[in-house]
């Protein structure tokens, strides 16, 4: 059986994990969320008081953290270390610093083979920044999502868990819009549409239609 694989890159918000998801589904393909594992490391450093700043400290960390992304009924779950932190590492917290962590070069380096690796055999949908010109260049499909930061913000705001932590809408979209900054002016690997990618603004478009399009264009390639 023929498998391609499909990168789905784009800021934050656009909705990219919900329809890496569904285009995963539809294929019966496997979907990996690569935040989930720039995530995981931010928790951990965070837990463990180690700053994004103090780059020899965090690498060092790293060497001895593993982190398994776990495809599931409801979802990927992700362990770290043996520990299930699919949920903790959804915090404001997390959320507030993963960029400064992402930015550096060595961590990037360690995340992008761990995610090269599960590519290898195809039949991936592989959701994150860079996936289309860094990780998986060679992915038959390449998709940029994109939306405006007002329906980004709205998109997330509608997402939040009813317990616990509180943020307004406009604190929202100052994070989303700042975290972007982050990510598209870094050195290493920046947020940037592939030369080849399909750009899609879905900033009028329903989850349904943004996956369809996504479907159609890897049925092509099959
Ligand atoms: O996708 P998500 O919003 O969970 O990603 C969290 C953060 O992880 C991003 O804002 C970015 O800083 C970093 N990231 C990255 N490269 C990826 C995926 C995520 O730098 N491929």
């Amino acid at each position: 059986e023929f498998r391609i694989n499909i990168a789905i890159d784009g800021p934050a918000g656009a909705g990219k994990s919900t329809v890496a998801r569904k285009v995963a589904k539809a294929l019966s393909y496997v979907y990996v969320d690569t935040g989930a594992m720039y995530r995981a490391v931010t928790w951990d450093m965070l837990n463990l008081g180690i700053e994004a700043e103090n780059e020899q400290e965090v690498l060092a960390r790293m060497e001895s953290l593993e982190i398994e992304l776990i495809p599931g009924e409801d979802g990927q779950r992700v362990r770290l270390s043996g520990q299930d932190v699919t949920d903790d590492i959804r915090s404001l917290a997390v959320t507030r610093t993963v960029s400064r962590y992402a930015q550096i070069e060595g961590l990037r380096a360690e995340l992008s083979s761990a995610q090269r690796q599960m590519a290898l055999r195809k039949g991936v949908v592989m959701d994150g920044r860079d996936i289309g010109t860094t990780v998986l260049p060679d992915a038959e499909v390449k998709i940029f999502m994109t939306a405006t930061v007002e329906e980004r913000a709205r998109r997330r705001f509608r997402e939040l868990p009813e317990s616990g932590e509180s943020i307004t809408l406009e604190q929202l979209e100052r994070e989303i819009a700042d975290r972007d900054e982050l990510d598209r002016n870094r050195e290493v690997s920046p947020l940037v549409c592939a030369e080849d990618a399909t750009v899609l603004d879905t900033t009028r478009m329903t989850i349904e239609e943004v996956s369809d399009a996504i479907v159609r264009l890897a049925e092509r390639q099959l």
